[in-house]
């Protein structure tokens, strides 16, 4: 269960949401649970969740370890602040910020490779689905993005299946609908990493998820999890998601 904060709080925000969240998920030992905060909150946010089960993700690296790049920030400096996870592959990056299948897969290798688990987010906007085109838009984003690793890199990766139509516009996809998405990235995955890895690859869902329609969800058998932006930022909110 991830939340994904976007460009939202401040670092004193970010210590408030831990004070009030980590008591509600104290028990909550069924799922593992991640905040991803915007880079400059990272440090406070590792400082708050101190030793709990709750981990910590950036919502983007540069894939060079260093150099001259200014406004970038690299795996090896990511893991040294705490982080255990980072986003790789949102549709606001590749909406706004020339994300490309290259880029994402350049990103990923550079996650796995410095230790960070990445969530590697993929999904069809409205005009595609619209016209029929899920699949293809889905093919492609796993063809160039993910199929690429090797089987032990692929192992340590995550996918969020958000569908851009659904994100921060209050239209979720139905657990049927969501459920149709996953069962056709879980069988690419069989047919590039084999039976085993399908089944053992977690599959997060993420477009409007919100403490009434999660359970619906998650009672869908190939939703392994949530990936959730506006209902995350509120400490109750997001507990009540992370506790479905
Ligand atoms: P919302 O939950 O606000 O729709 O955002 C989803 C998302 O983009 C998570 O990465």
């Amino acid at each position: 269960m991830a939340g994904n904060w976007k460009m939202y709080k401040t670092a004193g925000d970010t210590t408030v949401f831990f004070e009030r969240f980590l008591p509600l998920v104290a028990t909550s030992t069924h799922a593992d649970i991640a905040i991803c905060p915007t880079y400059v909150n990272i440090p406070a946010a590792v400082a708050a969740a101190g030793n709990s089960r709750v981990g910590i993700g950036a919502q983007n690296l540069y894939w060079a370890k260093e150099g001259a790049f200014t406004g970038e920030i690299s795996g090896p400096m990511l893991k040294a602040a705490g982080c255990e996870y980072v986003i790789i592959g949102h549709s606001e990056r590749r909406q706004y910020f020339g994300e490309t299948e290259e880029t994402v897969l350049k990103r990923t290798l550079a996650a796995i490779e410095h230790g960070l688990k990445p969530i590697v987010c993929v999904g069809e906007r409205l005009e595609e689905r619209e016209s029929n085109n899920t699949e293809t838009v889905l093919r492609a984003q796993f063809d160039g993005g993910i199929a690429p690793l090797t089987a032990e890199q692929f192992a340590q990766i995550t996918i969020a299946y958000e569908p851009v139509w659904a994100i921060g516009t209050g239209k979720t996809a139905t657990p049927d609908m969501a459920a149709d998405a996953h069962r056709f990235i879980r069988g690419l995955v069989a047919a590039r990493f084999g039976d085993a890895a399908a089944a053992a690859t977690r599959i997060l869902y993420g477009g409007s998820v919100k403490p009434d329609n999660v359970k619906g969800l998650m009672a869908q058998p190939e939703i392994d999890g949530a990936l959730v932006g506006g209902a995350s930022l509120e400490a109750a909110s997001f507990a009540s998601i992370v506790n479905f």
